[in-house]
């Protein structure tokens, strides 16, 4: 019997902050396993919590029939739960255990050959870890950010760039009327994909992204030269884990009990305050938040989650493991997960996204 063969049980889980088109990888997964390879498919709960608690449910055909354009996640998520690093409460604070031979052994009690972990950074780096204890994984990109190597694009982000491109026009008509300076935070944590895009999309006067610390002084003149001009609105797009030259990432929070316990936001905020004050225009912010997260997946992220569910399927199939897939130009690729992982994909300061946006006139602020 070949590899192929042996395997006929696969489980998947969503791990991670969600975004738009989990469900259709969830779909995808499950009905190609159904379908092409003749598998059954258990779906952990809550991501690795769900492996570490033994929160699961079978997965069959009807239960993702109908659910391709649902945003979330039907099995729920967490940036929690990592199982080599699990928050359990301890007197009135929480202590971090290794729990992943519990994993591991919930995984084999469910009968499971392979693992499908849909996730981003964090997801994938445990999937490489649980896979070097023994269990086969394959890993799914996705996130809003865009910050996987090995791929071009992660799903969920053009749904947020939808999201947020959208939430600049909107912005863009009552920043004319009321001749206001709009700042718009947008996240992405560290990298400045999805401030870049939307502000390129949207007609972003100013984009600051982390990649590039800015000066504030080059935002003030340009927005003062514009007013001068006639033009006295502009837009400021800003990535949440953008910073000034010298100066550090504003943090909105510490969440005590993830590994990954930073949450940026604020920047916003701080640079609209700034404005007004060495401009003396009116100057607003808007905080787009986990608005970007939600909703249901654009047609492009719909097709990727499917065709990144269908190969991942297959590659479990085949027997391969410790995989995650992508996408280069037309093709879906695999590459070692941790080639995906070992860096985050930022934004070169040489992008073509960043001439472009310059040719049109968008300032990075220095
Ligand atoms: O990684 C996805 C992301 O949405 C980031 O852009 C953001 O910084 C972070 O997650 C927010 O995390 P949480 O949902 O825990 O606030």
């Amino acid at each position: 019997m070949s590899a192929a063969r042996a395997i006929r049980r696969i489980g998947v889980l969503t791990g991670g902050g969600d975004c738009p088109g989990l469900n259709a990888a969830l779909r995808a997964v499950t009905k190609t396993a159904i379908n092409e390879h003749g598998m059954s498919v258990v779906g952990f709960k809550d991501g690795y919590e769900g492996l570490v608690e033994n929160k699961y449910r079978e997965l069959s055909y009807d239960d993702v029939s109908g659910i391709l354009e649902r945003g979330g996640t039907i099995l729920g998520s967490s940036n929690k739960a990592d199982p080599f690093h699990y928050p359990v409460k301890k007197g009135d604070g929480i202590a971090f255990l290794d729990l992943s031979e519990r994993a591991l052994k919930n995984a084999r009690r469910r009968g499971v050959r392979a693992l499908v972990c849909i996730g981003g950074d964090g997801t994938l780096s445990t999937a490489e870890r649980l896979e070097q204890k023994g269990l086969p994984c394959i890993g799914i990109p996705k996130t809003i950010d865009n910050d996987l190597r090995g791929t071009d694009f992660t799903f969920g982000f053009d749904s947020a760039l939808r999201t947020a491109t959208e939430a600049i026009d909107k912005i863009h008509t009552t920043a004319e009327s009321h001749h206001r300076v709009m700042v718009i935070e947008v996240m992405g944590r560290y990298v400045g994909w999805l401030a870049l895009c939307s502000g390129i999309a949207g007609g972003g006067d100013v984009i600051l992204i982390p990649e590039i610390p800015y000066r504030i002084k080059v935002i003030c003149d340009l927005v003062k030269a514009r007013h001068r001009k006639g033009r006295r609105f502009s837009i400021v797009v800003v990535s949440e884990g953008a910073r000034a030259a010298g100066g550090k990432m504003v943090v909105a929070r510490m969440v005590s009990d993830s590994p990954d316990p930073v949450r940026l936001g604020g920047i916003g905020r701080v640079l609209a305050d700034e404005i007004e004050k060495k401009t003396g225009l009116e100057t607003r912010v808007t905080i787009l938040g986990h608005l970007q997260r939600g909703g249901g997946p654009t047609p492009f992220d719909r097709i990727l989650a499917t065709r990144f569910g269908v190969e991942a399927v297959r590659l479990a199939a085949e027997g391969e493991s410790g995989r995650m897939v992508g996408i280069r130009g037309e093709k879906i690729v695999s590459v070692p997960i941790h080639n995906a992982i070992e860096r985050r994909r930022s934004v070169p300061r040489n992008s073509p996204l960043i001439r472009a946006a310059r040719a049109v006139g968008s300032c990075f602020g220095i």
